[in-house]
């Protein structure tokens, strides 16, 4: 029998216990052993959690239980449960997490404390789709070119209502988190950052990239409005959270944000709470992974699967993936250097000779005009459309700090890139 220790009972570690006992028959099955929760921690013991198993506030009462061989951490947060998985790992126990913010942090310090102990972490990106497995196992003959894809499920079931109903975003952040899908600090998922942490963590794997969070570009959805909505609708893109990350020679760029893509593409077809990602093999081709990427249950899938994992093939399966530097000398690509094609929404006073100014700018930072499109905004102001052809993420950057300083734009630009 194995036995499991659950720090943190939250959303997702009550769907682990629920999911423990509930099919029990058939994870014993696969696993070739019994499972069971021994003990669960939590912070506030009077809350009243449904479930039948022993709760304690203290956290060393799982890690030094030498009865416990999986401890199973779901606490969110950085460094405390940084503190708590190491000590575990000393103590010897396995250890699984669906914990991106820490991975994103301290995951070569983990590997490397992990050694000969199982560490796993299916669940710390896109929740129930087997995404790690596939990069990591299926995937492993291929030199990845890209990865890219939708990677938090709370921008994008804020996105899709925004764009199919018209709800307000606030209104629809707090069902997101009603529903148990945002992060307890929700701006980690509309500030992009949740994103961030999952495309660094599939990054190690494919490129053995040991960055960081403050290394990459990242931005969230903030700024969208129906504004926005509406040019991608009249332009037949759909607007998405990205995270991509691309080989570029031996280069690779990495970056997080809200991208218009073609409602052609698969992944603009992508709705709700789903997660959708592509991976680009060089001898496979595009695969595609689609399925829930968020919720209690469809995490905690991902979190007993390596459960099972653990149990059926011991302890002692180290933690793979985390090698660096993979395929030859690859680096990180600077951000000023990433490039793409971009859409502008410019709000200005309604004048003579705003256009052509604007225009002037945009040909002096090396940018040329795809599409423009004006719309009144109010009595005495518009909203300037734009959408370039490939250009610079530096001049872009430049040509925005230009037009903010000018007296007849009224607002900072908005910028989303075009996938
Ligand atoms: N807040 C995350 C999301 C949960 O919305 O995708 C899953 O990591």
């Amino acid at each position: 029998m194995i036995k499991v220790g659950i720090i943190g009972v939250g959303t997702v570690g009550t769907s682990v216990a629920q999911i423990l006992v509930d099919n029990a028959d058939i994870i014993s099955a696969r696993a070739g052993t019994d499972i069971i929760v021994k003990r669960g921690v939590v912070k506030n013991l009077s809350k009243d959690r449904g479930l039948d198993i022993i709760i304690t506030d203290n956290v060393d009462d799982v890690l030094n239980d030498p009865e416990i061989d999986i401890v199973v951490e779901l606490m969110g947060g950085i460094e405390e449960p940084f503190e708590v998985v190491k000590k575990a790992l000393k103590n010897g126990k396995a250890v699984v997490t669906a914990n991106k913010a820490l991975l994103a942090y301290h995951r070569y310090e983990l590997a490397e404390l992990a050694k000969d102990i199982a560490f796993e972490y299916e669940a710390s990106v896109a929740g129930g789709i087997p995404i790690i497995n596939a990069l990591r196992d299926g995937l492993s003959a291929n030199h990845i070119e890209s990865i890219m894809g939708i990677m938090n499920g709370t921008c994008n079931y804020m996105l899709t209502k925004m764009t199919n109903e018209g709800v307000a975003y606030d209104d629809i952040l707090k069902e997101s988190q009603d529903l148990g899908y945002a992060e307890a600090d929700p701006s980690f998922d509309v500030g992009g950052y949740d994103a961030a942490h999952k495309l660094l963590i599939l990054a190690s794997i494919a490129y053995g990239i040991d960055a960081k969070p403050e290394d990459i570009l990242i931005e969230g959805i903030e700024n969208v409005s129906q504004d926005d909505i509406s040019f991608a609708k009249e332009f037949g893109y759909a607007i998405k959270l990205l995270g991509i990350a691309k080989k570029d020679g031996n280069e690779v760029e990495l970056r997080v944000h809200a991208c218009l893509i073609s409602q052609d593409e698969m992944i603009a077809k992508i709705d709700g709470v789903m997660n959708g990602i592509s991976v680009v093999g060089d001898k496979v081709g595009e695969t595609l992974y689609y399925g829930p990427g968020a919720g209690g249950d469809a995490t905690a899938s991902a979190v007993v699967a390596n459960i099972i994992d653990i149990a059926r093939s011991g302890k002692s399966t180290p933690m793979l993936g985390f090698a660096k530097p993979l395929d030859g000398e690859l680096t990180l690509k600077p951000i000023d250097k990433i490039e793409s094609k971009y859409y502008l929404r410019i709000n200005v006073s309604d004048k003579a000779g705003v256009l052509a100014k604007i225009t002037k700018i945009f040909e002096d930072n090396n940018i040329s005009v795809e599409t423009m499109l004006q719309r009144p905004a109010t009595n005495n102001s518009a909203n300037i459309l734009i959408s370039t052809h490939i250009a610079v993420e530096k001049d872009i950057q430049n040509m925005i700090k230009k037009l903010e300083s000018l007296d007849f734009i009224n607002s900072t630009p908005v910028m989303i890139r075009i996938v």
